[in-house]
């Protein structure tokens, strides 16, 4: 997941969504930000980030990266990590929002959050919206690497449509490692909703970074939130 082609993706993603957000740089809040995809361009722009995850090894892969930049590590669960009135952008990305089973969970994410902004901080959720999903989920998706290792990927839409069951079935070489998880999808109007219960107002739903139209067209739902009125 984390190779040169994905971080330069992040990169190119990172310079639109500053101009689709519009903020000037200040403090940024990283949730599941793995190894530095998006705190890296971030810090290298200007913004002090703080990037919260729980995993230890992500997190040495961004302290080994970082060098002198702005960038503080948290090894912590994004339903816990809170900071009073702290930042003035919060970033969940690649489908890092959705890994819990209850609703409510969720919920707590999102309160930590508003907590954690400014009074005109932003947020913004970077989703596969389940529109998409229902449109484009092949029952088996093949992948093969350069270095011949193939991945099979078996999604499942669950649940009444609210869950993606995936099981991932690494082959390298004879040895096959198989791995399972699972993800609460949500339609626009679904996390408008959930987002509306946490006292977010929901400034603008988009298709990519660029702003463009949540359509049929569209590949990821980008929501951008604001805190609402109390
Ligand atoms: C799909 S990766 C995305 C990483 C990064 N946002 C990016 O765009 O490259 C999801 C990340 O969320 C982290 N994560 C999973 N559950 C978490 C939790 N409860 N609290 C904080 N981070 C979590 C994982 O360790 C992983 O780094």
């Amino acid at each position: 997941m984390f190779n040169e082609e994905t971080f330069a993706g992040a990169e190119y993603d990172i310079a639109d969504l500053i101009e689709l957000v519009g903020v000037e740089p200040g403090p940024v809040l990283d949730l599941g930000a793995g190894p530095g995809r998006h705190a890296l361009p971030l810090a290298r722009a200007g913004y002090p980030v703080t990037a919260v995850d729980t995993s230890r090894l992500l997190l040495d892969q961004l302290e080994q990266a970082r060098g002198e930049l702005p960038i503080e590590t948290v090894q912590a669960d994004m339903r816990e990590f809170r900071r009073e009135k702290t930042y003035q952008l919060a970033l969940v990305m690649w489908t890092s929002f959705g890994y819990f089973r209850a609703e409510e969970e969720h919920l707590q994410v999102l309160a930590n959050i508003r907590d954690s902004l400014q009074a005109d901080g932003r947020l913004v959720l970077d989703l596969v919206g389940v529109e998409y999903l229902c449109r484009n989920l092949e029952p088996v998706h093949l992948t093969e690497y350069d270095d011949d290792r193939l991945l099979i990927e078996r999604p499942l839409l669950t649940d009444n449509l609210t869950r993606l069951e995936n099981e991932w079935l690494l082959i390298e070489g004879d040895r096959v490692h198989r791995t399972e998880f699972s993800h609460r999808v949500w339609s626009a109007g679904e996390i408008s909703a959930l987002l509306a219960r946490a006292g977010f107002e929901v400034l603008g739903i988009f298709g990519d970074f660029r702003g463009g139209l949540y359509d049929l067209e569209a590949e990821r739902l980008v929501v951008l939130a604001g805190i609402g009125a109390p």
